[in-house]
């Protein structure tokens, strides 16, 4: 390793997401075994403008493994989308003599650092932290998998009473413009359909599933609408298919930010430690402008125009799957 670093600075951006706590321990943990000094950056990019920075040492990041959210917290910066915004967040960067950055969070974050390191020429490795899962470059993104069980056993509580009163539940999940979370929340939790940003929604093809198993005795349905379907939110594909087909009582869930809280599971926290500590190492061997993601249990890198939306594919075949295994 080349190291010339001395002092690195990490920050957390965008919707929060459970394992960016284990993530920022990673940094600084990683960062002062290395012999680094680290800076945490308050409120994402706010921080960079605002110079909102504070000395972490290890003794910060105790005892914030298993918690959700984010100690440094975190903000969607307006700021920092105006060139004079970012002028002001290199100034600070270079008061404090911060060498590089580590950024964790989603598409917003990474679109930004991307636009800085063109214009500053500053080292910056980004960590995937968000729920939505999606970020070309990684098979999973810090907070995905916590989320997505948080989404399974609400569905499941939703099960008991939606059979016990034979209802149909629209189910509203996040994901504004992926369907990531609703996809395999759907498939873990047994739904009859499942509504994607992805794939175009017929509402016709919905009822048709709906009646077949109305047909065959179907009581209760439970129906996974993630909140950026072309169709409409939860509420809005409810009243639409209420208007053509009025078999079943009706009810709507919107799910909404409990599925961003929580515990890390397991799978977050590892995950999350271990690109916190490769994003350390990325820095100190001289990489920047890269996302360090895991794909097939590797670790891999990808640079950030690569790494932003829209780029990652979703398995087209699970929903396929997902209705021949519903019915
Ligand atoms: O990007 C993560 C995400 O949770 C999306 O799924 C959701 O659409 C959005 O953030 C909600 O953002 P906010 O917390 O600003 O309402």
């Amino acid at each position: 390793m080349t190291n010339t670093m001395k002092k690195i600075g990490v920050l957390t951006s965008g919707g929060d997401s459970p394992g960016m706590n284990a993530c920022i321990r990673a940094v600084v943990r990683t960062g002062i075994y290395h012999g680094l000094e680290v800076y945490g950056i308050r409120s994402g990019y706010n921080g960079l403008i605002n110079n909102d920075f504070i000395k972490l040492d290890s003794h910060h990041v105790s005892n914030i493994i298993q918690r959700g959210g984010t100690i440094l917290k975190t903000a969607r910066s307006k700021e920092f989308i105006t060139k004079s915004g970012r002028e002001k967040a290199y100034q600070n960067l270079k008061e404090h003599g911060l060498d590089g950055l580590v950024v964790i969070g989603g598409n917003g974050t990474f679109t930004g650092a991307d636009i800085f390191i063109r214009e500053f020429d500053f080292p910056i490795i980004g960590a995937p932290g968000t729920i939505d899962n999606d970020l070309y470059g990684t098979d999973a993104t810090i907070g995905y998998d916590t989320a997505l069980n948080t989404v399974m056993e609400a569905v499941d509580k939703i099960r008991d009473t939606a059979s016990s009163h034979d209802r149909l539940f629209f189910v509203e999940v996040m994901g504004r413009d992926a369907g990531f979370i609703a996809l395999r929340s759907g498939i873990a939790g047994g739904a009859e359909d499942i509504l994607i940003p992805e794939t175009e929604t017929h509402i016709d093809e919905l009822i048709a599933i709906l009646e077949k198993g109305f047909r065959r005795n179907k009581k209760s349905s439970i129906i996974i609408v993630s909140e950026g379907d072309d169709a409409g939110g939860a509420f809005e594909v409810a009243a639409k298919v209420k208007e053509k087909y009025n078999h079943y009582d009706t009810r709507v869930t919107v799910l909404g930010h409990i599925q961003r809280g929580g515990s890390p599971s397991s799978f977050d926290r590892i995950l999350a430690s271990t690109l916190g500590y490769e994003a350390v190492n990325a820095l100190l061997e001289g990489r920047r402008g890269e996302m360090v993601g895991q794909i097939n249990k590797e670790v891999v890198f990808t640079p950030f125009e690569k790494s932003i939306k829209h780029n990652k594919d979703i398995r087209h075949d699970l929903l396929e799957m997902a209705r021949i295994l519903a019915t």
